[in-house]
């Protein structure tokens, strides 16, 4: 750990990035940029009460090449979660998900290459594309890809710039391709704080299409632990898959969120399914695990979701504000 000294954190006043920072700054004594646009998804309060001899705020967008090169000029790593983030925008709106996801990983990537500094790209199962519901394939870092949505097709995009810049120019970069998070400071648009957060408010969850699709859970600290071993042992050039093998339908999670949650099991509404939407995701992990000896803490989502269940139940004032707009847009979306 004690290759870095200052590390950018592009996207840490979001979900993985701010719990990337929190993980940070227990573990080791590097000191932190955050550069965050604080677009609706971005929130300082993701940050609050961290030490701010230790973690600087730049409020910026990553496509400002002025504004990050002037960050990336006294660091050593630029750690990349800034993104557009969320697959039923992506349906609606993309113009934001290729700036951001495709021209901002470029000027990071020509910041990293003209510093000669260290980058690492936080990326997503979805690249690979989905895979039949009733079988135990999963993808490996072999597999083609082939996204299906506009998000995951920049998601893509920007994964390929990553090779590109470090086989043509020789930016020290890695890539990290991982399954669906969950756990504290997850935005309420995503799936489960959604629905969390719409018992808590005495609303029926809501259930896209027959919910037999599969998404692979992995708690978002496990996530960060990845990452910062792909930080200290990862190869420069090479991909690592971050997965839990908790592959789970969404009617599964949504059962075991009412039976925590002591609602019926028949307390939720089908609602109109989400178009192209991906069947099943599910990732091979074992070279990554073995590559860098890593392996998930929480083996269990039962228990995961209790601590989830339990960060939302006590911080409504995090999630109460938004969560309105959120519900109005989803109507929108269906509409
Ligand atoms: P998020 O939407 O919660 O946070 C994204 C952050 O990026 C926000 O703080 C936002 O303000 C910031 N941002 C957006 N555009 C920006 C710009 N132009 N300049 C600077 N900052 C900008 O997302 P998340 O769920 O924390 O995901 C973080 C990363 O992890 C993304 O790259 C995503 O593709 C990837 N990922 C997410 C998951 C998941 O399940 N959430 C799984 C695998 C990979
Ligand atoms: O797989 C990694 C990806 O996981 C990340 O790259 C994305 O950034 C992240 O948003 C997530 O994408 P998904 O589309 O899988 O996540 P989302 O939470 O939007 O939906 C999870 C599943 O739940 C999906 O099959 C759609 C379904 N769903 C979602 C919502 C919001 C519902 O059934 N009802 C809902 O209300």
């Amino acid at each position: 750990r004690d290759q870095y000294h200052t590390v950018i954190v592009a996207g840490g006043a979001g979900f993985i990035g701010a719990n990337f920072v929190r993980n940070v700054v227990s573990t080791t004594n590097w000191s932190v940029v955050v550069v965050d646009k604080l677009t609706y998804a971005g929130n300082l309060a993701n940050l609050e009460s961290l030490p701010v001899e230790r973690v600087d705020v730049v409020v910026g967008d990553i496509c400002d090449e002025n504004l990050v090169n002037s960050v990336a000029s006294s660091a050593d790593a630029i750690v990349n979660f800034a993104a557009e983030s969320h697959n039923d925008r992506s349906l609606h709106a993309a113009k934001s998900f290729l700036k951001t996801n495709v021209e901002g990983t470029f000027v990071l990537l020509e910041a990293a290459r003209r510093f000669s500094i260290r980058y690492h790209h936080v990326s997503t199962d979805e690249v690979y594309g989905d895979l039949p519901i009733d079988t135990d394939e999963a993808f490996t870092l072999d597999s083609p890809y082939r996204p299906s949505s506009p998000y995951s097709a920049t998601k893509a995009a920007s994964d390929h710039l990553v090779t590109a810049w470090t086989r043509s120019y020789g930016v020290q970069a890695t890539i990290s391709n991982c399954a669906n998070n969950y756990g504290p400071y997850q935005h309420v648009e995503k799936f489960i704080p959604r629905q969390i957060t719409n018992l808590l408010i005495g609303t029926r969850p809501k259930l896209y299409g027959a919910g037999s699709n599969v998404r692979e859970w992995l708690h978002v600290n496990d996530h960060v632990s990845g990452i910062m071993r792909v930080l200290e042992f990862g190869r420069i050039g090479s991909s690592y898959l971050l997965s839990s093998g908790i592959g789970v339908s969404n009617i599964e999670v949504l059962r075991l969120v009412l039976e925590l949650m002591d609602h019926p099991s028949d307390f939720f509404d089908h609602v109109r399914d989400r178009p192209g939407h991906d069947r099943r995701y599910a990732l091979d992990s074992a070279s990554t695990r073995s590559d860098l000896g890593w392996s998930p803490t929480y083996t269990d989502l039962r228990e995961g979701l209790c601590d989830t269940i339990r960060w939302y139940s006590e911080n409504t004032n995090w999630w109460a504000a938004g969560k309105r707009g959120v519900e109005e847009q989803y109507r929108r979306f269906e509409g």
